[in-house]
């Protein structure tokens, strides 16, 4: 299929992007370059051999989107630019409703003026908020604590109703749980741009020397060991998840939401050790305060991925640290080297 990929130069498009091609997909990327960098596709492009088309421009600005449906007449869209964090979310809502929000709707406008009908939405497990029970499944109750949870799920319901008034429509609305990871290459892996906001890539930077300690935000949760309990997939079997969406699509209709997890529930001190394993020397880590708005635990329920998916994550915890060491390692500036 032809496959237009928004936000294909960031973590998790880069690595869709090798899967999507080894699956003989033809893909074209839009991406603004606000979180990534034109050195991704490089790799990319030098990893796989293949043809990326590739455009430069905003998921909001309505003239680029025309220009590149009508160039590469894509049969089905991935989503994923858009912002992710949490954080941030709370302190810049009008920017995170304006680019996950709008930038969707003005995609979804450009898509039904080209009569490309099919999309596949990177949507979150912060959807659901506080858990009612655990783990998530898809019927959980939506209840979002964030502005960036809101949005996401403000735009699966666009995407839903969207999907009741065109006939032929599909939605894949990808719930991802906690991404992280690297390709086995070591070329490709997660670049933040500041100081990481989330675990994986903190303690990556903490091992490579780029930072003195891990904080530990809070050790008196109910779980376990008393910290705070994630569900960890590695970022190619969630790049795979979407090669399993984009097949679902060619016949399914409608909206539909599923979960991308392992259903393993790790705490940071799991990581931790995780990661002393795979870098064979260990993690100075200091305990500090709850971090406001997370919850104890959580993890899902990727039953329904499995079985209208056909889909399953393969890789297991020492893989997630074992490659985002060798990625951490290899470059520890990031794309910089
Ligand atoms: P990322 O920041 O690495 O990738 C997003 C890409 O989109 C970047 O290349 C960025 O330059 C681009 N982009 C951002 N705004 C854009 C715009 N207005 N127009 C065009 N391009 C734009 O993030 P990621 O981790 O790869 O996440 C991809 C998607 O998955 C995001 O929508 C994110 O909200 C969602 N998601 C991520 C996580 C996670 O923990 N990484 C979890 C759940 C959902
Ligand atoms: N944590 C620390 N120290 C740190 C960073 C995180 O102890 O420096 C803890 C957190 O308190 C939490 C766990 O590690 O218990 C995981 O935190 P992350 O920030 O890595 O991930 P979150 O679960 O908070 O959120 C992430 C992404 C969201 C995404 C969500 C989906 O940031 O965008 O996973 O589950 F939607």
């Amino acid at each position: 299929m032809r496959v237009l990929v928004t936000g294909g130069a960031g973590y998790i498009g880069s690595h869709t992007l090798l899967e999507l091609m080894a699956q003989g997909h033809e893909v074209c990327v839009l991406d603004n370059y606000s979180n990534a960098t034109p050195e991704v596709l490089s790799r990319v492009r030098s990893l796989s051999n293949g043809v990326i088309h590739d455009y430069v421009g905003d998921v909001r600005d309505a003239d680029k989107l025309d220009e590149v449906m009508q160039d590469f007449q894509p049969e089905a869209v991935i989503h994923f630019a858009g912002l992710k964090a949490v954080g941030e979310s709370t302190e810049k809502p009008l920017y995170y409703y304006d680019v996950n929000v709008r930038g969707t709707l003005t995609l979804l406008h450009a898509m039904t003026k080209a009569g490309c009908k099919r999309i596949i939405f990177s949507s979150s497990a912060t959807v659901y908020g506080e858990p009612v029970y655990l783990p998530y499944d898809e019927a959980h109750p939506t209840n979002p604590t964030s502005v960036y949870g809101r949005s996401k799920l403000i735009a699966e319901q666009i995407l839903t109703d969207w999907t009741a008034a065109t006939p032929d429509a599909t939605a894949v609305l990808l719930r991802y749980f906690n991404p992280v990871g690297a390709h086995a290459s070591a070329q490709l892996g997660e670049d933040p741009k500041d100081i990481p906001n989330n675990l994986m890539p903190f303690i990556a930077q903490v091992a490579v020397g780029k930072r003195d300690a891990l904080q530990i935000f809070g050790g008196d949760y109910d779980t376990p060991d008393g910290t705070g309990q994630r569900d960890y997939i590695h970022v190619v079997d969630l790049a795979r998840a979407h090669v399993a969406a984009i097949d679902y699509a060619e016949t399914a209709t409608g909206a539909r939401p599923f979960n991308i997890g392992t259903g393993q529930p790790y705490s940071v001190r799991d990581m931790v050790a995780a990661f002393e394993r795979a870098c064979g020397k260990p993690i100075a880590t200091k305990m500090a305060a709850r971090r406001a708005g997370d919850i104890a635990a959580m993890q899902a329920d990727s039953g329904r991925a499995n079985t209208e998916l056909g889909w399953t994550a393969t890789h297991d915890l020492d893989a997630m640290t074992a490659s985002t060491w060798a990625w951490q390692s290899k470059n520890p500036n990031g794309y910089e080297g």
